[in-house]
């Protein structure tokens, strides 16, 4: 193990309580034909050495873990209209994809979960989290199509932080992702975890084809150099060594500011980015800056 790794290894055990406990694992819930081959292999870090559970999508015994993880997402994402059906799940993620994130021991769940969380059979883990990424035709991409995490149901005092953002990073890096698309919306608190797992370049910025207009559509190299920045605060060195702002910025508040942007995506002026730092300091609802390779 290198320096570099024990020591944002060791940022994680500091940070995160829950991550040394027993009683918390990651999850892979996969159909057997989607396994990955060699996981892990692509991305070096050592955060995920805990082996992680397997559970079958297909094997009807699991059902009950489905439905925990089917609650957990209709609730989360409830608020914002956009709970997945049934048949979305299966079709679109199950099928294709692969879903993972991170699992409580059942016969140890604290009481606040017990009491959030209806009692599904028995099952001996329970899903607290949701991260579903699916392989596109284009050699390499994948489209990160849900994340969700039992944090946005819980009292601030309640929650596992970094349980969203280290869903994501687990899926990236147990699948060996080398590129990430995906769609979130303008203003939504998880473009904080996002622009963290790359440089995060701006494909689409207004997507009425979309149920929502003020979608960003956005790709990723996948990059775990920026991943420890997420919980370290520290300004991304690199992206303020390769980018530049420019004069644009996109209001989550202003739907022109979006259009403006994407008539300039789609006349080729970019590549645009965000900056991960910018995000992370910001007010959700704060207009964001728009960045560009130096020298562009
Ligand atoms: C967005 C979501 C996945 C984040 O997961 P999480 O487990 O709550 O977040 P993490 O613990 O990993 O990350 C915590 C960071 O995110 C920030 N964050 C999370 N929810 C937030 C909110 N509602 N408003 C502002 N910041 C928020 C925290 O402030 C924290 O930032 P900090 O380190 O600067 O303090 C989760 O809130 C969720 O499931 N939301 C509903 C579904 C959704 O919108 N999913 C995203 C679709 S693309």
């Amino acid at each position: 193990m290198d320096k570099k790794n024990t020591a944002s290894h060791n940022m994680i055990l500091e940070k995160i309580p829950w991550w040394s406990s027993e009683d918390i694992r990651p999850y892979v819930f996969v159909r057997d034909e989607n396994h990955i081959t060699h996981p892990g292999q692509r991305h070096r870090l050592n955060w995920f050495d805990k082996e992680p559970i397997y559970k079958d999508p297909l094997d009807l015994s699991e059902l009950p873990f489905a439905e925990y993880v089917y609650y957990i997402e209709n609730a989360a994402f409830g608020p914002s209209a956009m709970p997945m059906p049934r048949w979305v799940f299966y079709d679109c993620a199950v099928m294709p994809g692969f879903v993972c994130g991170f699992a409580h021991k059942k016969a140890t769940l604290p009481a606040y979960l017990k009491a959030l969380l209806p009692d599904f059979g028995p099952i001996d883990w329970v899903p607290l989290s949701l991260f579903i990424i699916i392989p596109t035709m284009h050699k390499g991409e994948w489209v990160a199509h849900n994340l969700c995490s039992v944090n946005s149901l819980l009292e601030k005092r309640d929650q596992f932080y970094g349980l969203g953002f280290l869903s994501k990073a687990f899926g990236l890096w147990y699948a060996n992702v080398e590129q990430c698309s995906g769609m979130t919306q303008w203003g939504s608190p998880a473009l904080k975890l996002h622009s963290h797992y790359g440089h995060l370049e701006v494909i689409g910025a207004y997507a009425p084809v979309h149920s929502h207009a003020k979608t960003v559509t956005y790709r990723a190299l996948v990059d775990t150099n920026n991943w420890e920045m997420f919980f370290s605060k520290e300004p991304d060195l690199v992206f303020l060594e390769q980018y530049e702002k420019t004069s644009l910025l996109v209001d989550p508040l202003n739907e022109e500011s979006m259009i403006d942007l994407q008539m300039k995506i789609q006349k080729k002026e970019g590549p645009f980015y965000l900056s991960a730092s910018e995000v992370s300091k910001n007010d959700l609802k704060t207009p964001l800056h728009i960045y560009r390779p130096k020298g562009y």
